[in-house]
């Protein structure tokens, strides 16, 4: 029987809900598909920062390295944390230094979800640069409490990193659909954004049964909107992939349903996978948290593991759920309920 490693950090707040809820839908999958998943759970959050002064321990990269995937809940409790040192601290550094670089985030209206748009046939996949842009922390601050004091930091784009997500983007729109939208903001930001333009320009070349065309942030934004069944894969920066994912999972419905994987497509360290949203403190302990969006990064997991028929049951079986109704209203169903008819549906 084929067995697999799994790195479980459910984290904070109500990552700890949907961790679970989708760990019960893999053993239960695991175990009507004939592969064996072993999980390894590790406490890395705010609250293992409050105990040892760190979100995770220093060899903490190189425990992670041995598994086959990781899968997270979320990470951040800003009351007792300041953000910018969980995230740095944990999944930040993880999405690095494995060179996931691909964020993966699909955006489409499951059966019974209502969402926001007239829209209903959309079916866009985001697609993420994971490792550098506006989230390489280079920079610092100066003069620090005076009224001169300067705040810097600076986003970085290296040809390496912007050519293989562009070009996992082509290879994506070839599998898909055919279509490729690359996003930068070339009339604003003269480097950098021009730099992404030009290297978009020049792989199309290399794939001319890809029809491509670049957008500007602020018009992508709006035609997620207004014209969403007109994109099929979506490439963009670290920090414009971050904002245009959450508008997507606005128009699916809501973060409940926003699932991504953190991909290194050369496999030479483990890949991880976490629903969209956060740790959602004003909901934790509720009870309340729609594990949907964790069920289907579970899904994803098993898909990159090559557990193709694994992924498509746990997808039929969101599938059944929503159709009946079931976790389809933010705050309607518990996680439990949720999570029960779920796994019901894998009988
Ligand atoms: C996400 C989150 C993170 C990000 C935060 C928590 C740092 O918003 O995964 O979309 O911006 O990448
Ligand atoms: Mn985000």
């Amino acid at each position: 029987m084929k067995s697999y490693s799994i790195a479980l950090i459910p984290g904070d707040g109500i990552g700890k809900e949907v961790a679970a809820a989708a760990w019960e839908v893999l053993e239960k999958v695991s175990a009507r598909s004939g592969f064996e998943l072993k999980a390894t759970a590790f406490p890395w959050s705010c609250a293992y920062y409050k105990e040892t002064g760190a979100m995770m321990p220093a060899d903490g990269i190189e425990t992670l390295r041995g598994f086959d995937a990781i899968l997270l809940g979320a990470v951040g409790w800003p009351a007792e944390v300041p953000d910018s040192v969980s995230l740095h601290g944990l999944l930040l550094p993880i999405r690095k230094a494995f060179v996931q670089y691909a964020n993966i985030r699909p955006h489409r209206l499951l059966p019974g979800v209502e969402g926001p748009l007239k829209a209903r046939n959309f079916d866009i996949l985001c697609i993420r640069e994971n490792t550098e842009g506006e989230y390489s922390g280079a920079g610092g601050r100066a003069h620090q409490g005076t009224a001169y004091e300067v705040a810097v930091e600076t986003s970085i784009f290296t040809r390496t990193a912007v050519e293989r997500i562009l070009r996992f983007g082509f290879e994506q729109a070839r599998a898909r659909r055919g279509k490729l939208a690359s996003v930068t903001k070339s009339n604003a930001q003269k480097y950098s954004m021009v730099f992404w333009d030009e290297i978009t320009e020049r792989l199309a070349k290399e794939y001319p049964d890809v029809a491509v065309t670049s957008y500007h942030i602020d018009a992508m934004a709006a035609r997620m909107v207004m014209a969403p069944e007109s994109l099929d894969v979506v490439v963009a920066s670290n920090l414009f992939g971050d904002i245009l994912t959450d508008l997507g999972a606005a128009i699916q419905g809501g973060l409940g349903f926003a699932a991504s994987a953190n991909i290194n497509p050369d496999r030479s360290a483990p890949s991880m996978f976490e629903p969209v949203h956060g740790s959602a403190p004003d909901i934790a302990h509720l009870g309340i948290a729609n594990p949907i969006a964790a069920i289907w990064s579970a899904a994803m997991m098993l898909d990159y593991l090559g557990e193709t028929a694994g992924a498509e049951a746990i997808m039929a079986a969101i599938a059944a759920a929503t159709s009946a109704g079931i976790g389809t209203v933010p705050g309607k169903d518990r996680t439990e309920t949720i999570t029960a008819a779920v796994v019901a549906a894998l009988d």
